[in-house]
């Protein structure tokens, strides 16, 4: 669906022609922003990025509602906005915003969501909120951000966040995907952390060397195979990683998966003594879902 075409205004008391240059663009949608990035990862995986309303302010790890204009009620003809919430992928000091997105083949929105292109308009609510932020947990020495499939879009926000490498020593983020194609949008964004200008400059050099990434696969082989909560358990993953246990001391963790997953994690932590923090009451882990069930 294309949603970006131009409503030119037309000056009828200077009789000029309307070019490219002369035509203004005029918003087709309310609260709209204009594409000017999608990148394609897998048939169920894409990216964008979109123009920021100039107001916007956000912690990174937030969400808002996004979407496009959904087909006229067949009674009225009238058209609503089709929103859904999105983690914003980007950090908060970004001036234009990410997205990272799942394609449901016959979902109200993502099945038109999937094809936008640069240009194109869509809708973003700028009113974010979420409980994957840095003021919802208590300061602590080392931050576990834990995602399966798409949960990984609120800790691309946070990876790149400078607060992140500031208030800890060490940064592990695990991503547990069906297949290895899902992990590229992670393993790319890592990668290219190393060359990220503002936290080179604001937090030393060697500030990626903080991060352990540690991707998975339960469905296609990989680097490493299985669950993180099994990983986990079994203490290879401590073993991988070369760190100690979990333990309410020292470390701090935000969950973003399916909500099996969100529940098996929240128990694990809670053995181990962590407490769960809100905005409202910050303590030592906090979990949003990547999506409702
Ligand atoms: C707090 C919050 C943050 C979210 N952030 C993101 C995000 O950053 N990126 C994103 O792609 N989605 C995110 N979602 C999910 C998103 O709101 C929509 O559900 C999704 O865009 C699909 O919309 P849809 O209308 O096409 O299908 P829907 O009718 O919304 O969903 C249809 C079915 O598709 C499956 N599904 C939906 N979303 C996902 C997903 N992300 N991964 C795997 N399966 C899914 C579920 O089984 C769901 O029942 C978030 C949801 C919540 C509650
Ligand atoms: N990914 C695909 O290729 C694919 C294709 C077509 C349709 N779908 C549908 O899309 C929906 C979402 O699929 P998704 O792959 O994006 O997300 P998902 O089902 O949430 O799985 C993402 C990852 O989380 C793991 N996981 C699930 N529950 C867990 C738990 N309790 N503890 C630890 N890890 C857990 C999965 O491992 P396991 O593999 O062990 O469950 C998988 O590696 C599903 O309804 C699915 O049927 C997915």
């Amino acid at each position: 669906m294309r949603s970006g075409q131009s409503r030119p205004i037309v000056d009828m008391t200077e009789q000029k022609p309307v070019t490219e240059s002369t035509a203004q663009k005029v918003p087709a949608l309310p609260d709209a922003q204009t594409v000017t990035e999608v990148k394609h990862y897998t048939d169920r995986l894409f990216s964008f990025k979109c123009t920021r309303p100039a107001s916007l302010r956000f912690r990174s790890g937030e969400f808002v509602m996004i979407g496009l204009m959904g087909g006229p009620d067949p009674k009225t003809g009238k058209q609503k906005p089709l929103l859904r919430a999105y983690s914003i992928a980007s950090p908060s000091w970004d001036e234009e915003m990410e997205f990272y997105s799942i394609k449901v083949q016959d979902g109200p929105l993502t099945s038109k969501l999937q094809h936008i292109q640069p240009g194109d308009e869509v809708i973003l609510r700028p009113k974010p909120v979420g409980t994957l932020v840095h003021d919802a947990l208590i300061p602590g020495k080392r931050i576990w951000f834990f995602a399966t499939g798409t949960g990984f879009a609120p800790f691309a926000s946070l990876l790149r966040e400078p607060q992140t490498y500031q208030d800890y020593d060490e940064v592990i983020i695990t991503h547990t995907c069906r297949e290895a194609g899902e992990l590229t949008y992670g393993r790319d964004l890592i990668e290219a952390l190393k060359d990220d200008e503002l936290l080179n400059e604001v937090i030393g050099e060697d500030f990626w060397k903080k991060i352990k990434y540690y991707p998975t696969t339960t469905r296609e082989e990989s680097a490493k195979m299985g669950r993180i909560t099994d990983l986990i358990r079994s203490g290879e993953a401590y073993a991988d990683l070369d760190v100690e246990p979990l333990n309410p001391e020292s470390d701090r963790a935000m969950i973003c998966g399916n909500l099996a997953f969100n529940l098996e994690l929240k128990e694990m932590l809670e053995e181990a003594g962590l407490e769960e923090g809100a905005n409202s009451k910050p303590a030592q882990y906090v979990v949003e879902k990547a999506f409702l069930d």
